[in-house]
């Protein structure tokens, strides 16, 4: 049913632990990819084996650090001269400090809005000069932008999911409607994921007790699996959403509905 084929996506945050099944899916679809990310090498090397299996397409890769403006102009820059307009554009980049309500100082605060609020923002901003026939533009939330994380679910030493992220996400949130109705007469769509539980495990090795926490927090009784988030980028990203606009879908297994 979905069809990305010749579409030129530039995915941010590409090579994260949600993005990565989502790139492979894309390009399976008939995609053209730009996988940007901090993690360059990584970037480089998923540019490479996609471009393996389906020599057909183009796949490259940029550098991008969201905390450094200069590299969002660099980054445009190249995908500018690689793909000249870009379809589709998907945001999975994140930022936040670890820390607790007390610890935060201005200038910590600061920079995460910086990195990821702003830092969004300028991504939209610039994908939507490169889509003068308009476009899908896909940005990724949190459950934790719309609710507050349940102290229950973290015990010391884990500290629980940070203010600062949920605060940046809730402004994402309020940043995809705004452009969602500011871009609707160029017909660049702006939509959101927000993402539920789905815990990286390579970042909770041994932490199984922490993972069951979340299950019971869950309606239907467990943590999201690294693939499950695939469906919902891609409907928005495709044609096949066309009329979906200014809209956040939810994949949490129902976190947020009770
Ligand atoms: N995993 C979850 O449980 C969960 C829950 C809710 C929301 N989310 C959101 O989903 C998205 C993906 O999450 P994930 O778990 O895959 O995270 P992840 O950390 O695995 O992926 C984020 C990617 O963005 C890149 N990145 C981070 N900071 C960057 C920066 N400043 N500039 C450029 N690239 C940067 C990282 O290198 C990484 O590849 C994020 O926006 C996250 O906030 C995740």
């Amino acid at each position: 049913m979905f069809e990305l084929k010749n579409k030129k996506i530039v995915f941010f945050g590409a090579v994260g632990y949600l993005a990565t099944p989502i790139v492979w899916k894309m390009a399976e679809l008939g995609a053209d990819l730009m996988l940007v990310d901090i993690n360059v090498e990584r970037a480089s090397k998923v540019a490479k084996e996609l471009s393996l299996k389906y020599p057909e397409q183009c796949f490259d890769f940029s550098y991008l650090n969201t905390e450094d403006y200069s590299s969002i102009t660099a980054c445009f820059e190249k995908i500018k001269k690689t793909f000249g307009k870009i379809d589709i554009m998907v945001s999975g980049i994140s930022a936040a400090n670890n820390l607790l309500v007390e610890e935060f100082t201005p200038e910590l605060m600061n920079k995460t809005f910086a990195a990821h609020l702003t830092g969004s923002f300028l991504l939209a901003r610039s994908s939507a000069e490169l889509m003068p026939d308009g476009g899908s533009i896909v940005i990724f939330s949190s459950m934790y932008g719309q609710v507050a994380p349940d102290p229950s679910a973290y015990h010391a030493p884990m500290k629980p999911n940070p203010i600062d992220y949920g605060m940046a996400k809730a402004g994402l949130n309020q940043m995809i409607r705004y452009l969602a109705v500011y871009w609707g007469p160029k017909n660049i769509r702006v939509n959101g994921v927000s993402p539920g539980p789905f815990p990286n495990p390579a970042n909770y090795p041994d932490d199984n007790d922490f993972i069951e926490r979340l299950d019971k927090k869950v309606p239907i009784g467990r943590v999201g699996k690294q693939h499950e988030m695939a469906g919902a980028v891609i409907y928005l990203a495709s044609d096949e959403s066309s009329f979906t606009n200014g809209h956040i879908i939810n994949v949490d297994g129902g976190w947020t509905a009770w």
